[in-house]
């Protein structure tokens, strides 16, 4: 049984009694429209703590203009029932003005420096700090001992990291697998505004990611695999923002650091009106 809250105060007073008891809390900060990946990271809480809270709020801080904050899926039946099905205790929904009490024009937000620029910041200006911004709240509201990213959003989870460290969030953070469809497709709430011809099409997403792992295995030059892969992808059908090689701390391979022989190959493309993004870690 999950218990559906919407106020601060009642869920502070839940968690406050869950900590009297010594129990150990996880979140799992989500915009709803679960699936299985998503159940996937409860059910990894669920191994981390003793209860866990799901939060559910489609943050308007995070869309740019034009993006898809208006249309993007919004089912809290379904999704309550799933995360009864998954184990969650709290299903936490606030509102707006909950979670922004001045609106989320005149929000005190935050920016993270330096990582935020790249790839998926470079192409949605702004989509990380309203990122930062709504989990420093969500943190703050639930006060969790744990709280659980996907690995899906690979420069995400990077962000946040750089946040819980430099803020000194007492938050100890676990990172969960891509879960994939049958043909490889990782699951994602977007998946679901591909029409029919488009579905099996944005497969070769994965394909391409593991091509690139291939190629960067074989000691091909970086530019070359970033080059082939983009093709492979347009070739597809695919508007590419970006297919490329990294280290894992999302440096380019050459730059000055630590280099560990750790990679990671990510695409962000888009087919017709859906942007899709994937990444696929690997080591030479
Ligand atoms: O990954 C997401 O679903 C969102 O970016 C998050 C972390 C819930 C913040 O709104």
């Amino acid at each position: 049984m999950t218990d559906v809250i919407k106020e601060l105060d009642a869920l502070r007073e839940r968690v406050g009694q869950w900590r009297r008891e010594g129990l150990r809390v996880a979140l799992v900060p989500t915009m709803g429209n679960l699936h299985g990946g998503h159940f996937s990271l409860v059910e990894l809480a669920r191994r981390h703590a003793d209860r866990v809270v799901v939060s559910i709020f489609v943050n308007p801080a995070q869309f740019g203009p034009g993006e898809d904050f208006d249309r993007y899926p919004r089912t809290p039946d379904a999704d309550v029932q799933g995360l009864a099905d998954a184990g969650a205790d709290v299903a936490w929904m606030p509102s707006l003005e909950t979670v922004y009490p001045y609106g989320s024009e005149a929000a005190v937000r935050l920016r993270v420096p330096g990582i935020t620029d790249v790839l998926e910041g470079a192409h949605r200006p702004g989509h990380f700090d309203g990122v930062a911004t709504v989990v420093a709240r969500l943190f703050n509201h639930v006060q969790p001992d744990v709280a659980v990213f996907g690995r899906k959003d690979y420069q995400q989870l990077a962000v946040i990291r750089y946040m819980v460290h430099d803020l000194a969030f007492p938050v100890e953070l676990v990172a969960a697998d891509i879960l994939r469809e049958d043909d490889g497709l990782a699951m994602s709430s977007r998946n679901q505004y591909l029409d029919g011809g488009e579905r099996p099409v944005a497969a070769e997403i994965r394909r391409a990611l593991e091509g690139m792992a291939e190629a960067a295995r074989a000691a091909r030059p970086r530019q070359l695999v970033e080059q082939e892969a983009r093709e492979r992808l347009e070739a597809a059908g695919f508007v590419v923002d970006y297919a490329v090689l990294r280290r894992t701390d999302l440096l380019e391979p050459e730059a000055p650091g630590n280099d560990d022989g750790g990679r990671v190959a990510l695409v962000a493309a888009r087919l017709g009106g859906t942007r899709l993004i994937d990444n696929l870690e690997f080591s030479l």
